[in-house]
């Protein structure tokens, strides 16, 4: 069995990679350009408007789901639609309660501050926020002991946009207090040829619709993915052919780059074979799983399982993980039948 692939070094990562940032460019600025999530624009677009008619604030948006699914370029695309400052910072990066207080009180008036990975925001800096997303001030105590006392200062009327990956590890005071909170869905294959094709008319790639919903395909319902398949794709499309992206040139490329019919790369079919081979199929605990591939628990809940639990490759039940049918099938290796 073939080593696990790090997750970094995987073109079909989620996450973004060193080396991503040219996908910046690709970036929509307007809802109107902002393809899928329909549910979520239609929403935003009414209450953007009602804001902007009110001349107050946007509420708080809480956006959160899967990584490369555009949490960071819709935000941007509120602050642009509102016409303020997009300000942004992430959980990690604020270390002091005064980082945070000093960010806001920098604000213009409805500017947007978004935070990413708001969920790893520390207890202390979560809690400056209550006070400015609720009442736009910030309490701050002056002096230590017993001649210290708290003072009060108000700031702009601002819209904080929080982004996550794990709404369930928000804090409830702290999630209650967004007025908005949206889930980013997978894009369906559709949507992600609309995404490539945009990209490659940024990029000037010359591409068919066969070709683009090959790519779409295997892009794991992730924006972010199709952008860096596309990509990789044009490389051979100049090499091995006249340029042009088709269905025949992306499939050639994909494989050769070991991304599968399904999206799927050496790391995932490795966990599956893992799976069958060594436990029978399952059920296998977490622990047990994580300990046969050398991996931490959590990378495989976050990175390794969502992708193959979306596509029904395996099963969660409470004696742990099982490969199901469609999972046996994909590898080409036959269901036990009882
Ligand atoms: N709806 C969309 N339409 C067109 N392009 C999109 C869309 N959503 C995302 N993209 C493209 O996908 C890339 C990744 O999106 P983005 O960086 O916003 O993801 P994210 O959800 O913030 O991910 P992370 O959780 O890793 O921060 C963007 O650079 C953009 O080019
Ligand atoms: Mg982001």
């Amino acid at each position: 069995m073939e080593d696990i692939v790090f997750d970094e070094e995987r073109l079909v990562t989620t996450n973004e990679q060193s080396g991503d940032e040219w996908q910046y460019s690709l970036r929509p600025h307007h809802l109107r350009e902002y393809i899928g999530q329909e549910k979520v624009k239609e929403n935003l677009d009414i209450f953007i408007k009602a804001a902007l008619k009110r001349s107050e604030a946007l509420d708080h948006v809480l956006l959160y789901g899967p990584p490369g699914l555009g949490k960071t370029t819709l935000a941007g695309i509120i602050a642009n639609e509102l016409g303020v400052n997009f300000r942004v910072t992430s959980g990690p990066a604020i270390n002091h309660s005064g980082d945070l207080a000093a960010l806001l009180t920098n604000l213009n008036e409805h500017d947007v501050l978004f935070i990413d990975e708001i969920h790893r925001l520390s207890r202390n800096v979560e809690e400056v926020l209550y006070s400015a997303m609720e009442d736009y001030a910030l309490d701050i105590v002056i002096g230590k002991g017993p001649s210290a006392r708290s003072i009060r200062l108000d700031i702009a009327p601002f819209t904080l946009i929080g982004a996550t990956t794990r709404a369930g590890a928000l804090a409830a005071p702290l999630r209650d207090r967004f007025g908005v909170i949206s889930r980013l869905e997978y894009y369906k294959p559709e949507e992600l040829v609309l995404v490539i094709k945009r990209a490659a008319d940024i990029l000037d790639i010359k591409i068919e619709d066969k070709g683009a919903l090959e790519i779409a395909r295997r892009s794991r319902g992730t924006p972010r993915i199709a952008n860096r398949l596309l990509k990789r794709v044009r490389d051979f499309a100049q090499i091995t052919g006249d340029g042009l992206v088709t269905d025949s040139i992306a499939d050639d490329a994909l494989l050769r780059l070991e991304v599968d019919k399904m999206g799927l790369d050496r790391t995932d079919r490795c966990m599956l074979e893992a799976m069958i081979k060594k436990f029978g199929g399952g059920p296998v605990g977490i622990d047990t799983l994580a300990a046969a591939i050398s991996e931490e628990n959590d990378t495989i809940e976050d990175v390794y399982e969502p992708y193959l639990l979306q596509l029904g490759y395996i099963n969660r039940t409470p004696r742990g993980r099982v490969v199901t049918r469609a999972g046996y099938e994909h590898l080409g290796i036959p269901y036990p039948e009882m």
